[in-house]
């Protein structure tokens, strides 16, 4: 019998992943074609050429046994972590060193590791909706608990007055995402410095140490020359959670760091944790071959041009067609309001026109529905006519 834990899990599990598996359904009945699939993540421009000449190079010219073995430390190469540190100081004007760097297995592992460093049974982390689902996963593996602070539904930036209300002696981590996953809002640099500032107050209120740990798989995907504050230099008890998922296209090779500044409470000590914590979670270190291309590829990022023209085409599209969403400024999502209070019955009417989307209550906001542009363009612009049916069966839309 499986744990009453994974019971749950399992109960619960993705519906993101369902819908893919939906997709592909409807794939095999229609062509794939016919079928919308804006469920999933997964990012359709190819990883930069640098990363395959990087991987052909290695495979010639390193040492394999080297190459393809466990690291000395469970953080990973030195050498990788310090052109990570180097790279990160010179573009932010931070100062950090390798032993700040911790190379993760993405974004997934990484906040693994730092949640398993960090949390006692019955701490509380703290989250912004909406917010990426598996963080809920994340902290129940510690035995932590996600309080949740409501959406602001306005302009998606965090709200601060809940927030400070919602933060107790059991407040551990806060986690933000920013471009925000499912949004595609940036937090502004005034929400940042809001937000340091009642977490430094609360610190000295209860006399503990409050961890904000950013979540950025979507930092470079931004665009009109959007800036992303970087985090440390606004609160020090800031960790990082990076990932190439999607800034180098390669989600499947799971490759990400951690950054843990000198200037975080117990510094020492969390970086010797996370250390530790990546080998116990079975993770035992990076995978090397990427940590490798890391190094190789420090300075490369994907096509955005082409995320861009479908994030265009899209919002104007749904927006002619009466449907309201704020414009996103990074990653590759719109968040669109339902025109029904139940956008899960939306959901369903927009799979009769083979449109494949996500409810908002996977990410803890009922009422809008997320769409994954980083689809091909054609998927784009054959899914407007769907839409514009499915438009057709809500009066209340006010076209434009
Ligand atoms: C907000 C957010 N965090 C973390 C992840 C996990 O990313 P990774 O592939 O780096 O583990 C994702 C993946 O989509 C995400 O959207």
């Amino acid at each position: 019998m499986i744990s009453k834990k994974m019971e749950n899990m399992v109960a619960n599990s993705s519906a993101i992943r369902a819908m893919f598996e939906e997709g592909n359904r409807l794939a095999k009945i229609y062509g794939r074609e016919n079928v919308f699939d804006f469920s999933l993540g997964n990012p359709n421009v190819p990883a930069p050429g640098a990363v395959k000449k990087a991987i052909m190079d290695m495979l010639e010219e390193e040492d394999p046994v080297v190459l393809h073995g466990y690291t000395n430390s469970n953080a990973g190469y030195q050498d990788v972590r310090q052109a990570v540190a180097d790279s990160l100081n010179e573009r932010f004007g931070t100062q950090f060193h390798y032993e700040n760097i911790t190379m993760t297995v993405g974004a997934a592992g990484g906040l693994n590791v730092i949640l398993k460093a960090l949390l006692n049974p019955g701490d509380e982390v703290i989250a912004f909706a909406p917010y990426f689902g598996e963080y809920r996963s994340y902290t129940n593996n510690y035995d932590g608990v996600l309080v949740e602070i409501s959406p602001n539904t306005v302009d998606f930036q965090p709200k601060l007055d809940e927030f400070e209300a919602k933060i107790t002696a059991k407040t551990k981590a806060v986690i933000v995402n920013t471009p925000n996953n499912p949004t595609g809002v940036v937090y502004s640099e005034e929400t940042i410095r809001k937000m340091a500032a009642v977490m430094e107050a609360k610190q000295k209120e209860f006399g503990t140490d409050i961890y904000l740990i950013s979540d950025e798989p979507y930092r470079e995907l931004v665009y009109d020359g959007a800036e992303v504050p970087y985090l440390t230099k606004y609160y020090a008890n800031t960790v990082i959670g990076y990932s190439y998922s999607k800034s180098l296209s390669l989600p499947g090779e799971r490759i990400g760091y951690l950054v843990i500044p000198d200037e975080a409470a117990d510094s020492e000590n969390l970086i010797n944790a996370a250390n530790v914590a990546t080998r116990i979670l079975g993770f035992v270190n990076a995978p090397t071959l990427q940590q490798k291309i890391v190094k190789a590829c420090l300075n490369e990022k994907t096509d955005i041009s082409y995320y861009d023209r479908n994030r265009e085409t899209l919002y104007n599209g749904l927006k002619k067609l009466g449907f309201e969403c704020i414009k996103p400024e990074g990653a590759f999502y719109l968040f669109v309001k339902s025109p029904v209070a139940d956008e899960k019955a939306f959901c369903a009417a927009a799979k009769k026109y083979n449109l494949l989307i996500v409810p908002g209550s996977s990410f803890a906001c009922p009422g809008y529905v997320r769409l994954a542009y980083c689809v091909s363009y054609d998927t784009v612009v054959n899914s407007l006519p769907k839409f514009a049916e499915l438009a057709g069966e809500y009066p209340e839309l006010q076209k434009c």
